[in-house]
């Protein structure tokens, strides 16, 4: 049974992988020639009230494009008995679809029933890097929305708590490399995490070590004062890395330093190949620029949708 779940999953992860050959820079040059700049426009106002929608907007793509590919399922709401995406497990600050809702009201009047939610999404997450002082580059465009959006995928997220075979298995299905993988790690240099996705490295850790003996000591130290044992305050965490709302490599120095937030950042130091990359992309900004781009852009072209939606949030 597990095996036949896990075929039909790959299957599914694949298919929708597969799909994703037809989009181009120009696909809504005749259609919706401003298109790019209405979407680059509410996130930029949004980003000037809210230092934290940046890294909301980074996050939700990524999450969008690894369930379905990213067809915008993570925006759509509950409706019913169906629990969507959104309401699912690893949802913890995913937020600011309102930046998204208000690009598209934008597009709706402009151009209606042209612009994908799921395209709006993947240029927001574009202007929300660059905004951050990170690279720029062109999307590919010609998403199409799903029509599907259940909490129960949730569970096929990369988990913080994954090892490299994990992490590498969670990104070959969807077509990414290792190289990939330790690019778009370098995300991690944007946003804030909650103390439930690092905890258990941090205390009771394992039977020999109350501390996992890959997270430097005194760095343990400072996030077990920032979170407290009985964690009561829901929204206790920390930022990302130091400088939080800057696109940068510091990221990658942290995980050097034994710094890395979740065991999956850590992780990118246990195997040879990766931990090249780490030491690469900390010591040039320029190397890590490139990469994130060329990973975001492979990320980023995972197709699965058929529609385009009119409201982001229901379907047609
Ligand atoms: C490699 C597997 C990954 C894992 C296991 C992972 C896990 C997580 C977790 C647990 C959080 C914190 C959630 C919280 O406690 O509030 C987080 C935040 C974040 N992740 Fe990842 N992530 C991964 C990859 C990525 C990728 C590929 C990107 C984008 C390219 C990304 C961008 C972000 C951003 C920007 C935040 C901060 C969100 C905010 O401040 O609102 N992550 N990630
Ligand atoms: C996250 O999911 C929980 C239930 O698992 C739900 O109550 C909450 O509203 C969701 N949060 C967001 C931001 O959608
Ligand atoms: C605890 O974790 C460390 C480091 O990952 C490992 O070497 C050790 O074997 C683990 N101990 C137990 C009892 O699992």
């Amino acid at each position: 049974m597990a095996s036949i779940v896990a075929i039909l999953s790959s299957v599914l992860i694949f298919s929708a992988f597969s799909l994703g050959s037809s989009l181009s820079l120009n696909y809504y040059d005749k259609t919706c020639p401003h298109a790019e700049s209405i979407i680059a426009n509410a996130v930029k106002n949004a980003v000037s009230k809210d230092k934290t929608v940046p890294a909301a907007l980074l996050r939700m793509h990524f999450h969008d494009c690894f369930i379905r590919g990213c067809d915008a399922s993570l925006l759509l709401n509950s409706k019913g008995s169906n629990k969507a995406e959104k309401d699912g497990p690893p949802n913890v600050s995913v937020h600011a679809f309102y930046v998204i809702d208000s690009a598209k009201k934008e597009l709706e009047t402009w151009c209606p029933g042209v612009v994908s939610c799921a395209d709006t999404l993947a240029l927001a997450a574009r202007d929300a890097v660059v905004l951050s002082g990170g690279p720029s580059w062109d999307v590919p465009k010609g998403r199409k929305d799903g029509r599907t959006s259940k909490a129960s995928e949730t569970i096929t997220m990369p988990s913080p708590a994954f090892n490299i075979a994990q992490l590498q298995q969670s990104f070959s299905q969807r077509g990414l490399s290792m190289d990939d993988l330790v690019a778009l790690s370098g995300g991690h240099t944007l946003g804030f995490s909650h103390c439930s996705s690092f905890q258990s490295r941090i205390r009771n850790f394992n039977a020999t070590h109350d501390i996992d003996p890959s997270m430097h000591s005194s760095f343990a130290a400072s996030l077990r004062g920032v979170c407290p044992i009985k964690n009561k305050p829901k929204n206790a965490g920390t930022t990302m890395d130091p400088s939080s709302t800057t696109f940068d490599n510091t990221y990658f120095k942290m995980i050097l330093q034994g710094k890395g937030l979740f065991s999956s950042d850590q992780a990118l130091l246990s195997n040879p190949k990766t931990k090249e990359l780490v030491s690469k992309f900390a010591g040039s900004q320029e190397a890590f620029r490139k990469a994130f781009v060329n990973s975001m852009i492979k990320m980023s072209s995972i197709t699965g949708g058929q529609e385009i939606r009119k409201d982001c949030r229901v379907v047609n």
